[in-house]
């Protein structure tokens, strides 16, 4: 039996960074409701001339080095973001050229702050398939360009950041499970209204922004992470005590410690880049488990449960032997 392994991670976060209280004079609200309300004290912000796919290449080549693998190894390339640089070529073609990998199967999809965790599960089925020999999986967003930032409500929640994973097969798990979800009815709730393809109709008012029920999507949010939680556990014969580490999506800390409540487990145990980073949305999950990894707390053998929620809605879990 094959199974897939995370053997490398990176991340790239954009140099500037944007303080709640630079927020102040930008927005009516206050450093304090931010960090209070959401646990946010600061977001990183793409340069006017960085695009997607700017963020995701250096992430990618953060993973590579770390995993010990070159532009020739990578036979699998997906990218999970809701801001591609462009309609086409995909994020994925776009980082392939630029890292000089050729030939291989290259492509982005399109699932809100769950994309990573639904790449990841993209790559791992290709790897314990045999079909892959070396995923490149990253995440990866420039959330600043599709946010309105004259609205108090989610301007303050979202950043710009990037985070990747190399994936390669082992004789022992690896990845134990990967489960996804969605319930496309919830749509209305967190959603940009523009595409490129519904026309246009005299009704639609709303501006080129993130939309969001913020009030509503946080409840759907606990209630469906407590569910990917138990998911997770039942499926693998697991008591809540065996997860050595929750690498959440950052979305919330109130979101955030719901969860770790539903796993009995201290807030220490979580990893948390929510303050420095917020809302990544598809990039938070791999720049979460970069910083644990780099920064010594994840270590190898520990059980890792990932996790995320986003628009669609989607949702999606990892359990991870790291
Ligand atoms: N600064 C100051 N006040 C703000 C504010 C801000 N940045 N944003 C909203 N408010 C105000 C509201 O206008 C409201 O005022 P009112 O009572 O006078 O009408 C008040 O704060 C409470 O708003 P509410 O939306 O009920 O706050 P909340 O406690 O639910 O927090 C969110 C708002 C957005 C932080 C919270 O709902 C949330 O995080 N939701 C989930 C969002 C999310 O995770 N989205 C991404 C999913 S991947």
């Amino acid at each position: 039996m094959i199974y897939s392994r995370i053997a490398g991670t990176g991340r790239y976060l954009p140099e500037r960074i944007l303080s709640n209280r630079e927020l102040e004079s930008m927005v009516d609200t206050t450093e304090e409701w931010i960090r209070t309300r959401t646990g946010i004290e600061r977001r990183h912000i793409a340069a006017d001339n960085q695009a997607t796919s700017d963020l995701a290449e250096q992430a990618a080549r953060q993973a590579m080095d770390a995993a010990g693998v070159t532009a020739d190894d990578i036979d699998f390339l997906v990218v999970g973001t809701t801001t591609p640089d462009l309609i086409f070529p995909n994020v994925g073609c776009l980082v392939q050229r630029r890292l000089g990998i050729h030939g291989c199967p290259a492509f982005s999809l399109e699932a809100a702050c769950s994309g990573f965790i639904y790449a990841l599960t993209m790559a791992d089925r290709f790897v314990a398939s045999g079909a892959a020999k070396c995923a490149l999986v990253i995440g990866a967003e420039t959330l600043s360009r599709i946010v309105d930032w004259s609205d108090r409500s989610t301007c303050v929640l979202f950043g710009d950041g990037a985070g990747a994973v190399v994936l390669k097969p082992a004789d022992e798990p690896g990845l134990l499970s990967c489960h996804l979800g969605a319930d496309g009815h919830y749509g209305d709730l967190l959603y940009h209204p523009y595409g490129t393809s519904r026309p246009q109709k005299p009704e639609d008012t709303a501006q080129p922004f993130i939309q969001m029920k913020g009030n509503e999507v946080f409840k759907v949010a606990v209630k469906t992470l407590e569910g990917i939680v138990d998911q997770a556990l039942s499926a693998n014969n697991l008591e809540r005590s065996a997860i050595d580490w929750l690498i959440p999506h950052q979305a919330n800390i109130r979101i955030i410690q719901a969860t770790a409540r539903r796993l009995d487990m201290p807030m220490e145990k979580v990893v948390l880049t929510l303050p420095d980073h917020g809302n990544t949305s598809a990039a938070s999950v791999p720049i979460a488990l970069d910083v644990a990894v780099r920064d010594g707390r994840v270590k190898r053998g520990d059980l890792l449960l990932l996790e995320a929620f986003g628009g669609g809605l989607t949702w999606g879990s990892a359990l991870v032997r790291y």
